[in-house]
């Protein structure tokens, strides 16, 4: 974890299992039986908060009501879970209002949010969000005092032909340019960054790499990154789910996970929430 934190970092040393919900769920109703369930069955489990983390990332349009079915305001103030909601992107235009059609601001994510995801390989591939435009979005996250899981990963291809590494370096380059953003001593209860270690051919597919392969690239992404003075927690993400997280929370360099359909259950999310606690 992040050595440049402030000690009074309430998320100082803990571990990291956030929810990628992506296009997920198709309905309101779905979320709020989704929040219900994980509520009852989450608020079960009482060794968690300690040492873990959990972060939802639900589309724009259910940001507010996952805050408000997991706020003390519908629970009951006792009930209520400390759940840091995550966007799933922000704009690289205008970082607070502006004419782009389809676009949600950082300024505005952070009215609910206090971190988003930047540079998933989904949005990589479809979108077509090359290294420029991740920078901007990165800029503007941090304008707007969200933190940032920056993803990387490499391809099956590219997996394939040994290049995992020469890959992930030349992701990882744009980060140095916020350097100082980074490792400023900020008055931040979060820190201002994540990398999550994402294979792209693990993401959806039920493959993951070994165990030492993940710890390896977390090594590797680790020394990588000190290079520049940046540390960072580094969690992994592709096919995690609720038989492989204890083994993962058990690789050494994995300060959490990343987590898509799995997270999309309530009782398979609590499983991997707990292997990490
Ligand atoms: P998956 O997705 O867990 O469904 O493989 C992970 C991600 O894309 O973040």
């Amino acid at each position: 974890m992040g050595q440049k934190m402030s000690n009074n970092n309430k998320y100082l040393g803990k571990k990291w299992v956030i929810g990628n919900w992506k296009m997920n769920p198709a309905n309101v109703d779905t979320v709020f039986e989704f929040c219900q369930e994980f509520a009852q069955k989450l608020s079960k489990e009482t060794n968690w908060q300690s040492s873990v983390v959990v972060g939802i990332a639900p589309s724009f349009v259910h940001l507010g009501l996952v805050d408000y079915c997991l706020s003390g305001e519908h629970l009951g103030h006792d009930k209520e879970l400390p759940i840091v909601l995550v966007s799933q992107d922000v704009s690289g235009f205008g970082k607070q209002a502006g004419a782009f059609t389809g676009d949600v601001s950082a300024m505005q994510i952070s009215d609910l949010a206090e971190c988003t995801l930047i540079g998933h390989s989904e949005r990589r591939q479809y979108h077509g969000e090359d290294d420029e435009l991740l920078i901007e979005k990165i800029k503007n996250a941090f304008d707007a005092n969200l933190s940032v899981v920056y993803c990387i990963g490499e391809t099956k291809q590219e997996y394939e032909r040994g290049e995992t590494k020469t890959v992930l370096e030349k992701q990882l380059k744009l980060l140095v340019q916020f350097t100082k953003e980074i490792s400023s001593l900020e008055d931040t209860l979060f820190p201002k960054l994540i990398v999550a270690y994402e294979p792209v051919w693990a993401i959806g597919t039920g493959l993951t790499p070994t165990l030492d392969e993940i710890k390896e690239v977390h090594h590797f992404v680790g020394q990588t990154l000190s290079a520049f003075e940046i540390t960072v927690p580094i969690i992994y993400g592709g096919s995690v789910n609720d038989k492989n997280a204890a083994d993962i929370s058990s690789c050494q360099g994995v300060d959490g996970v990343l987590v898509g359909g799995a997270s999309l259950r309530a009782d398979s999310f609590v499983t991997i929430i707990q292997a990490f606690a």
